[in-house]
């Protein structure tokens, strides 16, 4: 049986950015009237839009994807459109990979040129590889080689993404100097090079939180601007961002609506942002923070497979006995250690707080 040559089609688990908001970015390019970089889908005005959300002139709604500071994501866009690359640097679950998907999508209506960065990735995965059938058939030579996502988005003028850079080994990461700063890629082994042409660009991604990782040289570190993604500043912004994303997965999963969940989706970002902060958000009370992050993305998969239990086993409301087992599982992550600072924290605020009573027992009861 032969694979269909792309079968990701409308049905799949996770569609591409790309094919998930085809109509925003089909309206956004009709209604852009500003000039596009070479090979751009739309110019840096319409990419931003993209990303921060709006409504055209023509009624269309683009829905925000990334919640945060405009010029967070201007400065990020603009990069992109000069020769500088672009690394985005955070926390972890501060959206670092979910707007590099959005940013090459919007740029160059392809997001899928990615390189996955681990401990394990070889040059290969960044240069190119090799057929080894042709190469014994045929010898070297341009039919025999494998491009790398990054060969392709230069050969074609897109944007490649490098997730996780700093995770890769430092003298594989040195690789991407000479594509950075030559905009070339040599193939020494047939005595050609692939330049980049215009449209090219790349963005990596890093954890700044990552223990044991590798880091950047200083040669790579200057090739790229670095736009830092900060946690939500607010609870309100960051409900606002877990009960969008809430929805939308949901409606991809086919699970009830949260607004009803509004109360709970507030209940597990306070809970996460207190623990996180290590001071309660009256600043009255100091809590222990817990080993693990307690991210915006945590609090998102909470919530969801919140919901995913009042649809299957509840009345379809998120209540408190939904998200508790959650929240326990995100929160102690050393059985040992964060296990007491989670009892402690049930205890002295928990318990304490108006409102919170059915929730405070949802939680001892997955607690005991
Ligand atoms: N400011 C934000 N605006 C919109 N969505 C956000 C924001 N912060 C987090 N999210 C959501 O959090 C989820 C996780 O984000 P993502 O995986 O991109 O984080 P990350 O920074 O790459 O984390 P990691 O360091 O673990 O790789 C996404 O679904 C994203 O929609
Ligand atoms: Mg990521």
């Amino acid at each position: 049986m032969t694979m269909p040559e792309n079968d990701r089609g409308a049905d799949a688990l996770r569609p591409h950015a790309e094919d998930a908001f085809a109509e925003e970015l089909k309206a956004l390019a009709a209604a852009d009237d500003r000039p596009r970089p070479a090979r751009w889908n739309l110019s840096p005005w319409a990419v931003a839009t993209y990303l921060l959300g709006g409504t055209l002139a023509d009624g269309t709604v683009i829905t925000p994807k990334y919640v945060g500071p405009r010029r967070i994501v201007e400065v990020a866009v603009t990069t992109l459109a000069t020769d500088r690359a672009l690394l985005l640097l955070g926390v972890p679950g501060t959206a670092k990979t979910w707007v590099s998907e959005h940013l090459a999508a919007a740029v160059s209506g392809d997001s899928t040129l990615l390189v996955q960065g681990t401990a394990g990735t070889p040059e290969e995965a960044i240069r190119y590889g090799w057929n080894y059938a042709r190469l014994l058939a045929h010898g070297p030579g341009r039919e025999a080689l494998v491009p790398s996502p990054v060969m392709r988005a230069m050969a074609e003028g897109r944007v490649a993404r490098v997730e996780e850079l700093t995770r890769i080994p430092a003298d594989v990461q040195d690789t991407l100097i000479t594509v950075l700063s030559e905009k070339t890629l040599p193939i020494p082994e047939l005595g050609q090079e692939v330049q980049a042409v215009r449209g090219f660009n790349l963005i990596a991604t890093a954890n700044d939180r990552d223990r044991g990782v590798n880091e950047l040289s200083s040669a790579l570190r200057r090739r790229f601007n670095t736009v830092v993604l900060p946690l939500p500043a607010t609870a309100d912004a960051e409900v606002d961002i877990v009960a969008r994303r809430v929805d939308q997965m949901g409606r991809a999963l086919d699970l009830p609506a949260a607004p009803e969940g509004l109360e709970e989706i507030r209940r597990v970002v306070t809970v996460f942002r207190e623990l996180r902060d290590g001071i309660t958000a009256d600043g009255r009370t100091k809590v222990k923070s817990p080993s693990g992050t307690l991210s915006t993305a945590e609090a998102i998969s909470v919530v969801t497979g919140g919901l995913a239990l009042a649809a299957h086993f509840g009345d379809g409301v998120l209540r408190p006995s939904d998200v508790a087992a959650g929240i326990l599982g995100a929160v102690v992550r050393d059985p040992a250690a964060d296990r007491v600072v989670w009892q402690e924290y049930l205890e002295a605020v928990v318990r304490e707080r108006d409102g919170w009573k059915d929730f405070y027992r949802a939680c001892r009861e997955v607690t005991a």
